[in-house]
């Protein structure tokens, strides 16, 4: 199956903290690889901006290291690099004093889409906006591209949403949720809404209880000071995992369209019940004995007497007519024994046995949903087990794999911000943010955080390459459920 790629129109992209990891670890290797699949043309214009004096030839040698660094082999071709380098450009500003805008002004060309990325820190988001509209660098056409942390609780959410405002439209502002990029999160969509098979049975009355994780075996790394402040709450579950729980809880739309969807997610969020204390266990990660390169949380962060967590598992309740009664079953954490993103809908059993089964547990069908690694989906259906000695039932899984679904397009998955980066361009703002969805998903996320600051609770400890704390196993077994296996 070969995949249809529609160029879009020229453009002038601009990247604030174009020399930062953000932008050569993912947005400028994203940008180049849109551009060798033959999306981005010629004629566009990426321009790098930032507070390091480096003159255009300099950029275009930090580009090409980007390129080497984190694209493929398969994708380096040299002839492309050197073309795309063409289109790359370079301006020093100074993103909170006055050096550098009227020659970024003079680099924008009038009549074509053009586009700001703020890859940088959201105490600059303000200044930015600020500097960009007072020199007429932008229009009412123009668009500007915000990354998380989009604030760390509700008043700085809409302190940095008026900020905004005061120099932008709400049509003219992406907020990037990058997991909304992800092609499987998407596909969550299509599974739902292009299929008769799923949406009946797709409410309290069959499913049971829903199971997100988001697993990963690395901790915390270099940014121990930005996420000691965060915690895996704020880092990961206002944001992420609310929007994979809103793309399963959500209404149809009445139309795959920005507002539209956002509308529904929207409703999502604000029926979220509070979480109780009794429904929430955190964890902090120990030291991997005898490997240095291995420390506690509390050690990567710096910080003994550190309240944060690197895991957190919480049962949450969508309290509206579809899915009164049915728990989703929240997870993610640092350290753990895999990297491993999945939804699990699981659906109730049969209301009655015909069978004359010795053990009745299994007899539930599964969804689960695999959005990394080994995209795919896996329904488990109940068989007869094979062979003559009577009506024995077993668990088989329909197992797909969209990389041997889809043959070489399913295993060539575009990384979540060429996905992006091309919305923006094409002005779709269905797979962003939008202002009042992140308040309300701090709105719901702030009065939790500040019971357990009230409390002063203390995360409790979990081995490196465990599956969590063992109170997380007790948020199920309680119900008597249990959580799926994390493995790869
Ligand atoms: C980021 C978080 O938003 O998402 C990180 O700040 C986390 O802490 C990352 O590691 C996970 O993203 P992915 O795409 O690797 O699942």
């Amino acid at each position: 199956m070969v995949s249809r790629v529609i160029p879009v129109d020229p453009f002038d992209v601009v990247v604030f903290g174009a020399t930062g990891d953000l932008s050569t670890r993912k947005i400028l290797p994203a940008l180049y690889r849109r551009f060798f699949a033959g999306q981005i043309p010629p004629e566009a214009r990426i321009i790098g901006a930032a507070r390091t004096d480096l003159d255009a030839e300099g950029f275009r040698a930090l580009t090409r290291t980007a390129i080497a660094e984190h694209v493929g082999a398969a994708k380096r071709d040299p002839e492309q690099i050197e073309a795309f380098l063409r289109c790359v450009d370079y301006v020093p500003v100074d993103a909170n004093g006055t050096s550098g805008w009227q020659e970024l002004k003079a680099l924008i060309r009038p009549g074509v889409v053009n586009a700001f990325y703020f890859s940088v820190a959201p105490s600059l988001f303000g200044d930015l906006a600020e500097r960009l509209h007072g020199h007429g660098i932008t229009t009412d056409d123009s668009r500007i591209v915000v990354e998380k942390p989009f604030g760390r609780d509700l008043a700085s959410a809409q302190a940095l949403n008026a900020t905004l405002a005061a120099h932008f439209d709400e049509h003219q502002i992406y907020r990037i949720d990058h997991y909304l990029g992800k092609e499987t999160v998407q596909n969550l969509m299509a599974v739902r809404f292009a299929n008769i098979l799923f949406e009946p049975l797709w409410n309290s009355q069959y499913v049971d209880h829903v199971q997100i994780t988001v697993a990963e075996t690395v901790g915390v790394g270099g940014r121990g000071g930005y996420y000691d402040r965060s915690g895996a709450m704020r880092d990961m579950v206002q944001n992420h995992m609310m929007q994979l729980l809103c793309l399963i809880a959500m209404e149809p739309p009445y139309h795959f369209d920005p507002d539209a969807v956002r509308d529904e997610k929207l409703k999502v969020i604000r029926a979220l019940q509070p979480a109780a204390q009794s429904d929430i266990v955190r964890g902090q990660y120990l030291p991997v004995k005898g490997d240095p390169a291995r420390r506690g949380y509390v050690e990567d962060v710096e910080n003994p007497d550190s309240r944060s967590e690197s895991y957190i598992a919480l049962k949450v309740q969508v309290a509206n007519w579809r899915w009164q009664g049915t728990p989703f079953y929240l997870r993610t954490g640092k350290r753990l024994r895999a990297r491993t993103s999945e939804i699990a809908i699981t659906f109730k059993q049969p209301p009655h046995s015909i069978f004359d089964e010795a053990d009745d547990s299994w007899r539930e069908n599964v969804l689960v949903i695999r959005l990394q690694p080994n995209e795919g989906m896996n329904l488990k259906v109940m068989i007869k087990e094979p062979g003559p000695g009577g009506m024995r039932l077993v668990q088989v899984p329909l197992d797909m794999s969209f990389a041997e679904a889809l043959g070489e397009e399913g295993a060539d998955i575009p990384d979540a911000y060429e996905r992006l980066i091309m919305d923006v361009i094409r002005g779709n703002q269905t797979l962003f943010m939008r202002g009042d969805e992140v308040e309300a998903a701090w709105a719901w996320t702030d009065p939790i955080i500040a019971g357990w600051e009230a409390r002063g609770d203390r995360p409790q400890p979990y081995d490196s390459g465990s599956s969590g704390p063992e109170d997380a196993l007790m948020l199920m077994h309680r119900d008597g459920r249990r959580w799926r296996e994390i493995r790869e």
